[in-house]
């Protein structure tokens, strides 16, 4: 499948059952890798993702075993190989995260140098910088990157800049390095305790996820584990937004409303009500769009993964707002898109300034990456007609089921 034909105009009402936490997933599928033995992971969305990087343990010699649609048994323990090969850790830029947990293992991993992407440069200086403290060498040679130690000690690392990427990869280096490791200013993203909380069933020692400061002390051998994955806070916001913007009536399944606060803020704030249950959510809208100012943050701010879908909602609120984007550079891409559909938004530098209008006519318009992707489908929902989105392989890398589930 490669477009999305949207008729839109009706309120989306109903129920959804929000699925596992992608990008908890692209780091505890590798993190399996240091367990060198059986582990059952559950809650895996059907992203094309996931399959990506459940088919890197294979080529690398994991045995996979699929138990349901969301559950995999994956065995490291004959895992012998440390290369990805090129064409596929070019696949998903998430890849990197096999560097971080073969050197954890094997103290060497290769995978493709990750590039810049349609969200601006995306270096990994932070990552190596960390495995670099650890005692590791890095080289990049025929666009692959390669990581290796004679052997890997704890070490104190303060980064630069509050990475995700950085943050988790040097996690899964650190849990089986001798001695202890602190991490400082690291994310604090829901993904991050999931991928501590994951680790530590494996039998690591690892403290502080979730704070500003990481803890790790080294083990000499991980286990098997069953583990099951948080739910995907931004598939939940992005439903949430699809209730907003359509003037619907949505309850979510499987939420940890605690992690949609920063979301639920800015969606109350916008006119809409929301009610939190102990793992459901319901969001209803009524009134007009109120505008709002959001600015992106790393967690617990508003996130950046967020920004698209939300500007989409107030390009139809009765005022203008102002959405300031602080971590990607190129994040408002699919801003051209969205004027071909009625929006009036002026972007200068980081800031969009959004005047919203009353209407979107339905457009031909292309997914310029996963999150303006499905911005543009939730854009789509509200439009007058009919709205063509071009290019989804974008957002199957993170979305599950997405025309079944809005349908
Ligand atoms: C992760 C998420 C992505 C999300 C982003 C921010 C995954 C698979 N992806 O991406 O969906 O949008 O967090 O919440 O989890 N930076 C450096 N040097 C580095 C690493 C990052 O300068 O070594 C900069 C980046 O350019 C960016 C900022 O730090 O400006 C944050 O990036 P980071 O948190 O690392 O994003 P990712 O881990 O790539």
């Amino acid at each position: 499948m490669e477009k999305f034909v949207i008729h839109g105009g009706k309120p989306l009402n109903g129920d959804v059952v929000i699925g596992g936490a992608k990008n908890a997933a692209v780091a505890i599928l590798p993190a399996t890798i240091l367990a060198a033995d059986k582990c059952t992971i559950e809650n895996l969305p059907c992203i094309s993702d996931v399959m990506a990087s459940l088919q890197i343990l294979s080529e690398l010699g994991a045995s996979i075993r699929m138990i349901s649609k969301s559950t995999y048994e994956i065995d490291t323990t004959h895992l012998n190989c440390t290369e990805v090969s090129n064409e596929l850790s070019r696949q998903m830029r998430a890849s990197y995260y096999f560097l971080g947990a073969l050197l954890g293992r094997f103290g060497a991993g290769q995978v493709a140098m990750p590039g810049g992407c349609n969200l601006g440069p995306r270096p990994i200086d932070q990552h190596l910088k960390a495995f670099t403290a650890m005692g590791a060498d890095d080289s990049v040679e025929y666009g692959m990157i390669r990581v290796r130690a004679e052997h890997l000690t704890g070490s104190h690392i303060f980064f630069d800049t509050v990475s995700v990427g950085a943050t988790m990869n040097a996690m899964l280096a650190a849990v089986k390095a001798e001695g202890l490791t602190i991490l400082e200013n690291v994310a604090r993203e829901p993904h991050v305790v999931d991928l501590a909380n994951c680790l530590n069933m494996m039998g690591a020692d690892v403290h502080g996820a979730g704070t500003d400061v990481i803890k790790i002390r080294g083990v000499k051998q991980l286990h098997g584990c069953s583990y099951s994955i948080i739910p995907d806070q931004i598939e939940a916001g992005s439903y949430m937004v699809g209730a907003a913007i359509t003037g619907g009536d949505v309850t979510l399944h499987n939420v940890i409303p605690k992690h949609m606060e920063p979301i639920t803020a800015k969606l109350r704030a916008a006119g809409c009500e929301v009610t939190e249950y102990d793992d459901a959510m319901r969001i209803v809208r009524h009134g007009a769009i109120h505008p709002v100012k959001i600015k992106t943050m790393p967690h617990p701010g508003f996130p950046t993964d967020m920004q698209p879908q939300m500007a989409v909602t107030l390009a139809l609120a009765n005022g203008t707002s102002m959405v300031t984007e602080s971590i990607f550079e190129n994040r408002f891409k699919y801003v051209d898109e969205l004027t071909r559909m009625g929006a009036q938004v002026k972007v200068e530098s980081n800031i969009a300034i959004i005047t919203g209008v009353e209407k979107f006519t339905g457009a031909r318009v292309s997914a310029p990456d996963l999150r303006a992707g499905a911005a543009l489908v939730i854009a789509g929902l509200a439009a007058e007609g009919i709205t063509i989105v071009d290019d989804i392989y974008y957002i199957e890398r993170g979305y599950e089921h997405f025309e079944k589930k809005l349908a």
